[in-house]
């Protein structure tokens, strides 16, 4: 767990527990690393330790004996073929996991376009049939088993993705498309962080993968691409007014209804997702009331601006934000 920084933890977070294919050759690599250095290390110090426990003062190599001039000159010429050796290896490894990295089989993969932005990010799936694309954000469901085709774009500066767990580290560049092709092997939650420092709140820009088997995904995919659902009771219909009437829709969008703006996330299945700010707090009542009334208090300097709203319309406006599963 040598990367684990959450207060919202919904998964491992890790690149030493791979749980994809690209990740476990990354994973491979930084083990040979690892011991190859290890044992140079022990080697080395082992040297020192002998070297200070003889404690010769030797002359100048000049005025040795023939003999114990050509063992040192044997000795050298050892140590620096076995340094070019380890060299030799530590690059032939690097060279045949990029090798590995390249070789993702890329059949039926699914294709999410990432856009990053201070600070949080901003996921679309695509489709050919253009009534089947939906945004949503800061989460990202995978299909386990099958590959995924990350398309990455920023709309403001540079950041990176980075989700330890399935791969290494990719930029997202304004201006520029880059491509990053994951594959979970096994199901779970697995969170990221943005790996480039994007601003004041680069430390909250995090998003989560939820890695599902097929038919759970096809669900999934299939409820995302719905329009809200429409209230059921009074209260909810009530909180669809509050969120209509008020700044909300100048940056959000809620599909089914008149709130189209995309400055901010997509909300149409908000209360889908499990966190809420970029994975800053859990996705629940009460932390929901307080990113509405005090976002900056919770992370300072983000674009969502503070709200004031009587009791009644808060608890309005939550039960129809808790109602878009
Ligand atoms: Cu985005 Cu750091």
């Amino acid at each position: 767990m040598l990367f684990a920084v959450s207060c919202t933890r919904v998964g491992p977070h890790s690149a030493l527990e791979p749980a994809g294919t690209q990740a476990a050759h990354i994973d491979g690599l930084w083990r040979q690393l690892l011991w190859g250095c290890t044992i140079v290390y022990g080697v080395v110090m082992a040297a020192l330790v002998l070297a200070v426990l003889k404690h010769n003062p030797a002359p100048d190599t000049q005025d040795l004996p023939e003999a114990a001039r050509r063992r040192v000159v044997r000795i050298v010429s050892i140590a620096v073929g076995i340094t070019i050796l380890v060299l030799a290896w530590f690059m032939g490894a690097t060279l045949s996991t990029e090798r590995q990295l390249a070789q993702l089989e890329t059949k039926n993969p699914l294709t999410v376009k990432i856009t990053g932005r201070q600070w949080w990010w901003e996921v679309l799936y695509e489709d050919q049939t253009p009534s089947n694309q939906f945004q949503t954000a800061n989460e990202i469901h995978v299909p386990v088993g099958r590959p995924v085709h990350l398309r990455l774009f920023s709309a403001d500066v540079i950041h990176s993705f980075w989700v330890p767990n399935l791969h290494g580290k990719r930029d997202l560049i304004p201006g520029r498309e880059n491509s990053l092709w994951i594959q979970a092997d096994r199901p779970g939650v697995y969170e990221g962080q943005c790996a480039e420092f994007c601003g004041m709140q680069h430390a909250h820009m995090r998003i989560v993968v939820v890695a599902q088997p097929e038919e759970e995904f096809e669900g999934w995919l299939q409820a995302q691409r719905r329009p809200a659902p429409e209230p059921e009771t009074e209260t909810q219909v009530r909180g669809r007014e509050v969120f209509l009437a008020n700044t909300c829709v100048m940056c959000h969008t809620v599909r089914g209804t008149t709130a189209g703006s995309r400055a901010g996330p997509d909300l149409t299945h908000l209360a889908s997702r499990r966190t809420l700010g970029a994975a800053s707090i859990p996705n629940t009542r009460g932390h929901l009331a307080g990113w509405i009334l005090d976002p900056q208090t919770i992370k300072p300097g983000n674009h969502m601006p503070p709200h004031t709203f009587e009791a009644e319309e808060l608890r309005a406006l939550l039960d129809y934000l808790e109602s878009l599963k």
